[in-house]
């Protein structure tokens, strides 16, 4: 009979859940233990008020945090069974978890938890060599596999189409001072546990470049280094729209990631044409498929780059405190 997860448990599998990828690196969630039950929910103290009015980079951030969290317990031999928003009056709680029958972790479960601690968002340029076809269809499998879609964007013409939506999406965020100075706000140029250190910023944008690169402070760049001239585009997709549908993509995302991590590919994320609606409208029309995109990635051979930090495990756990 298995009764609930412990504090010891708990305390284990968050310190894998925290290495989520975020917006801005703000790391939005909280972590509790309720009647047995893990449940994670969005910090509603770190949301970013001009960049995500709409809550969906929190839940796509919390969506990935619940894939490594599903991850971590099933490597632990002690899988969940997970109920999305459990609450309708808290929607803040994107999660429930509780035990599900003990069972021995898949091999495929254990590289994918193998890759947590090594992915991270690499901005720099990628090598030319083209991704190969079996890697590109497991990331397409990864999103399947969570009830998403994933679509490659090939051909010069396909991928300068795209570039054209992320540059204008860029451009409209670039001119609005509220999202230019929260931006700036989680650029960090000293070690912190949150927010994006300035040398995982990439390096600065040049006209020439196709893409464009969200402005973390990142180092100039040496003359001649330029992007690589076609890159591997994926636009991650779900069924439709709706906070769950966001949570769902968060875990498609995170599995995408960790699946391209394992597989040695290097992966940044773009946002901008997913964050203005007539460029997300643009991209979905672009794309000829019915749903909604709810992330863009970079993918390819990259140098070596470390992760980011995060905040302490015991930062992000409610926990209650035994009485005295
Ligand atoms: C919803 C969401 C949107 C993001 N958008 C961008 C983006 O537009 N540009 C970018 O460089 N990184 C983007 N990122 C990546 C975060 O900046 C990154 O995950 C965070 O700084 C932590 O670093 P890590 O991915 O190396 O762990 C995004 C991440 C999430 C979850």
């Amino acid at each position: 009979m298995t009764t609930g997860y412990t504090v010891e448990q708990l305390r284990n599998a968050t310190a894998d859940a925290v290495r989520a990828p975020s917006l801005h690196n703000t790391q939005p969630w909280r972590f509790r233990l309720v009647d047995g039950g893990i449940e994670l929910a969005v910090d509603p103290g770190r949301r970013l008020p001009a960049t995500d009015p709409s809550g969906w980079g929190a839940r796509i951030a919390c969506g990935a945090a619940l894939f490594n969290l599903r991850l971590a317990l099933a490597v632990a031999g002690t899988p969940a069974m997970v109920r999305l928003r459990p609450y309708p009056g808290d929607p803040d709680v994107v999660a429930r978890l509780v035990p599900d029958v003990p069972r021995r972790p898949t091999p495929a479960e254990q590289s994918l938890h193998g890759a947590v601690g090594r992915r991270f968002s690499n901005r720099a340029p990628f090598w030319p060599d083209p991704v190969p076809a079996d890697a590109r269809w497991h990331l397409g499998e990864a999103a399947r596999a969570e009830q998403c879609w994933l679509e490659l964007v090939i051909g010069t013409s396909a991928v300068n189409a795209f570039a054209e939506i992320a540059r204008s999406a860029h451009r409209v965020l670039e001119r609005d001072p509220a999202y230019v100075t929260e931006r700036t706000r989680w650029i960090r140029s000293e070690p912190s546990p949150d927010g994006v250190p300035t040398t995982a910023g990439g390096p600065q944008s040049e006209p020439q470049d196709l893409l464009p690169q969200r402005g973390f402070g990142g180092r100039n760049r040496a003359p001649g280094r330029d992007f690589e001239p076609e890159p591997l585009v994926a636009v991650l997709g779900s069924a439709g729209n709706t906070a769950t549908d966001q949570i769902v993509a968060g875990q498609a995302l995170q599995r995408v990631l960790l699946t391209a991590t394992d597989a040695g590919l290097a992966v940044s994320m773009l946002s901008q044409p997913i964050e203005v609606p007539g460029a997300r409208e643009a991209l979905r029309l672009s794309l000829g498929r019915f749903g909604t995109p709810q992330m863009v990635m970079r993918i390819g051979f990259g140098q070596p780059g470390r992760p980011t930090p995060r905040r302490p495990v015991d930062e992000v756990l409610d926990v209650p405190v035994a009485p005295a």
